[in-house]
């Protein structure tokens, strides 16, 4: 069919098919389609939408139009987890051996800084010798081996959407769910894994502001998972404030081992034992989600999540010894405090602004400058708490000498007032 005509169907309101649908991913990844072709059709999409088949079909052209990553040599159902992203989320680097821990197998892609939000493997990279692009091989033995592995998505994943996503960006064509859908699902089904669980995360940090649109989307993922065949639960979770304390590199691992320990702050703890659940029982390690969430707190409070995680380090080149001495994790050359200009109650946080100045400071990639595995914003006031007029509200980080300017944006991220809730970090989950 000529991609005029393909086109033309979606303008006007009708389904185009599995065949269509192919035909456009492939033929725009070979140049073939022009980028006005595709741009047209994807506006299209943004008006008129796609039924759950079209997303289905989209997804799946999508995810072949690289390479697929081949799993089925190891045993047992592999779960993966996915994030939409938000600010000191360090979940991944928890959950991941923590779930492994269990014997359910883990094989994660991931990705790195982008905007505002963390990344993964940035973070994990700032484990001393650390490495993150693993071959397929290697990632692959690797899980036979202990359980787990993450590596970095490379750039023949999913490579139509890459294309795609660009164009989107251009065309103001992201905020449409069925294109966020195929977006992050084709890359997750290249992945390989048999079972997904997606933090889909709404609020100030998060890629959907609003809770109705995070639902809209985990609600997309899940059914178009299904579609895949494949076992899928989605976790509402709150970006109103950063996750934990820590947001940057090494900081959010110092953290995480503080979570993997049996410690950590409540949010990150909740969190991590919430989508442990989910994995553990989607793997067939429990029989549900409740058992799940005892066996996670059991795991983690027993130290077993801390020893997987130190062979997952060990098995990717990390050094150790930063389990038990998180000083050995890279320090900064300059420190900088926040003091509160008045007294009062935390009423909100600016969480996407902090993950701004995070990145500024040297945590994000902004431009082509090298991540500073060092750089970031340690708070020591989450919203609910009371603070006095000069104390810290947080610490902020880097190797190069800190703003003044900087350090007014951070107090400016903090609204003081007279009374305000905790936050809770849990709002559903969808399945
Ligand atoms: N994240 C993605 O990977 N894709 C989108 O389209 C939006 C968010």
């Amino acid at each position: 069919m000529l991609v005029y005509e393909i086109i033309r169907k979606k303008l006007d309101g009708e389904e185009n098919t599995a065949e269509e649908i192919r035909q456009l991913v492939d033929g725009f990844v070979r140049g073939e389609v022009a980028a006005e072709q595709m741009a047209a059709w994807l506006a299209a999409v943004y008006i008129r939408g796609l039924s759950d088949d079209e997303t289905w079909w989209l997804t799946e052209a999508m995810a072949k139009s690289g390479r697929m990553i081949d799993l089925s040599s190891i045993e047992g159902i592999k779960v993966d987890k996915h994030s939409t992203g938000g600010v000191g989320d360090k979940v991944s680097v928890v959950v991941v051996p923590l779930v492994a821990s269990a014997g359910v197998p883990v094989a994660k892609l991931t990705g790195r800084a982008l905007g505002h939000t963390g990344g993964t493997a940035d973070k994990l990279e700032s484990i001393p010798g650390m490495r993150l692009n693993l071959s397929e091989e290697e990632f692959v033995t690797q899980v036979k081996r202990i359980g787990c592995a993450i590596a970095v998505a490379t750039e023949d994943i999913a490579p139509a959407d890459k294309k795609i996503y660009a164009l989107r960006d251009k065309t103001a064509t992201i905020a449409s769910i069925p294109l966020i859908v195929s977006s992050i699902l084709s890359k997750k089904l290249a992945g390989g894994a048999d079972a997904f669980v997606f933090d889909v995360k709404f609020g100030d940090g998060a890629f959907m502001r609003r809770l109705e649109d995070a639902r809209a989307l985990a609600e997309g993922l899940v059914r178009t998972a299904k579609l895949a065949g494949k076992k899928v639960v989605a976790v509402l979770s709150s970006m109103e404030q950063p996750l934990g304390y820590a947001i940057g590199n090494a900081v959010e691992i110092a953290e995480a081992i503080d979570v993997l320990k049996g410690g950590g702050p409540t949010d990150v703890r909740e969190l991590c034992i919430a989508i442990s659940a989910q994995m553990l029982w989607l793997g067939g390690a429990v029989t549900n989600p409740e058992e799940g969430q005892s066996k996670a707190r059991e795991l983690l409070d027993s130290g077993m999540a801390l020893e997987k995680f130190r062979q997952l380090v060990a098995a990717q080149g990390g050094d150790t010894k930063v389990l038990d001495e998180p000083l050995r994790l890279p320090q900064p050359s300059h420190k900088a405090e926040v003091p509160a200009e008045q007294t009062g109650v935390v009423m909100s946080i600016a969480t996407r602004q902090l993950g701004l100045i995070a990145g500024q400071l040297g945590a994000g990639r902004l431009g082509a400058a090298e991540v500073d595995p060092a750089a970031g914003i340690v708070l020591l006031k989450k919203v609910g708490d009371q603070v006095e007029a000069g104390e810290s509200l947080a610490i902020l980080q880097s190797n190069k000498p800190i703003d003044n300017e900087l350090i007014a944006k951070v107090r400016a991220s903090f609204a003081i007032g007279e009374v305000a809730q905790k936050l809770p970090i849990l709002a559903g989950f969808v399945q």
